[in-house]
């Protein structure tokens, strides 16, 4: 077999092997099923076709320097996914089961794990959704819960650390104050979409989006977390509607580690011109570097355009804390906070 160029991969669903799943129906879920029949038969009265009631999670598998394949912590996956469904009211997987069917999933793919030279992973992409046939609006009693598989490269395509640009989403939000975005709903992605095309029609890689009450502070990327660093301080959002990022939790203890100071706050606007750095984090981008920030703002005289600018290349502490989470993740460096689950070769 032709050997794969991950460097010519993005962010993006590639053919794998199987996917892996269970249903729970009546309380009572069924033994795990391993298919490579990609496509499953759902009543199409089945909640998620109507009302939403899906949530989903992503974590990756590495292939370590020693070979050995490492789930990056799959039980902070598993109960962030315990949450979203708390929300939704609806069943989910306990934690056994959750790792039981990724690590599944991992196995069954086990072909189709990245090398370590490659710097690419296997992206595991598990969904909980409501199945029962049902027409009011009504949380759902029956549901699937499945996990399936990529080979990814970086999420933009380009090489890990290139920066890209953001513009601040100021005619849509993604989530209300009180609403579901610290939760990691279908829903809230949805919202995003007719935003997402917008920014990427004028040529932009992402979405900031602010509060939804004032706009007048940062919450997060579309598709990740935010933070900046100054005076040697890492700073990150503080807020029930942004998603509680995995990797955002890890680089804050990477950040301690590493002597900095740690601020959890509320980031208005205008703190954007005194960042020295300013990234993404979360599983898929990693953490990618920002170049620069726009904000059209509307004003009675018409629309301008505020360019917070970064410089065109990942700031010195971000790459730091990169490689220090990259070389824990793909056992190059020891895991000092048992952070890495080991998964066996199922041959
Ligand atoms: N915020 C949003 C909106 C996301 O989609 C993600 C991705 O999962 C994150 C943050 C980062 O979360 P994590 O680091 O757990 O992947
Ligand atoms: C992830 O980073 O795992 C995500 O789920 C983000 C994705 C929706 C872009």
């Amino acid at each position: 077999m032709a050997e794969i160029d991950y460097s010519k991969r993005s962010f993006n669903y590639y053919p794998t092997n199987a996917i892996v799943y269970a249903t729970c129906v009546d309380g009572r879920w069924s033994k795990p099923v391993v298919t490579n029949d990609f496509n499953f038969s759902v009543h199409c009265f089945g909640g998620v076709f109507h009302y939403a009631p899906s949530c989903f999670e992503g974590l990756k598998a590495y292939r370590g320097a020693d070979g050995r394949v490492r789930l990056f912590r799959p039980d902070e996956n598993a109960k962030r996914m315990a949450s979203s469904a708390q929300y939704l009211d609806m069943p989910y997987p306990n934690m056994e089961m959750f790792l039981d069917l990724c690590i599944m999933c991992v196995q069954e793919n086990w072909d189709c794990i990245p090398s370590f030279e490659s710097g690419a992973s296997l992206y595991l992409r598990p969904v909980l959704f409501g199945i029962n046939p049902q027409l009011g609006i009504k949380s759902a009693n029956d549901v699937m819960f499945c996990v399936m598989a990529s080979g990814v490269g970086t999420y933009s395509g380009a090489k890990s650390l290139v920066p890209g640009s953001a513009v601040i989403s100021r005619n849509y939000d993604r989530a209300a104050t009180y609403g579901s975005g610290g939760y990691k709903l279908g829903a809230n992605y949805a919202q995003s979409l007719h935003a997402y095309n917008l920014a990427h029609k004028m040529g932009y890689r992402e979405l900031l989006f602010l509060d939804s009450a004032t706009h007048s502070h940062i919450e997060e990327f579309g598709s990740s977390n935010f933070f900046g660093i100054k005076h040697g301080c890492y700073v990150t959002p503080n807020s029930p509607s942004v998603l509680p990022s995995i990797t955002n939790k890890s680089l804050r203890k990477l950040a301690e580690e590493m002597g900095l100071k740690v601020e959890r706050r509320t980031i208005f606007i205008d703190e954007l011109e005194t960042f020295e750095e300013v990234n993404s984090c979360g599983t898929a981008v990693v953490i990618t570097p920002i170049s620069r920030i726009d904000d059209k703002v509307t004003l009675e005289s018409g629309t301008i355009t505020r360019e917070y600018k970064y410089a065109d290349v990942c700031g010195p502490i971000s790459e730091k804390l990169y490689h220090r989470m990259v070389n824990i993740q793909k056992g190059v460096e020891e895991d000092p906070y048992g952070w890495c689950m080991f998964v066996n070769d199922p041959k």
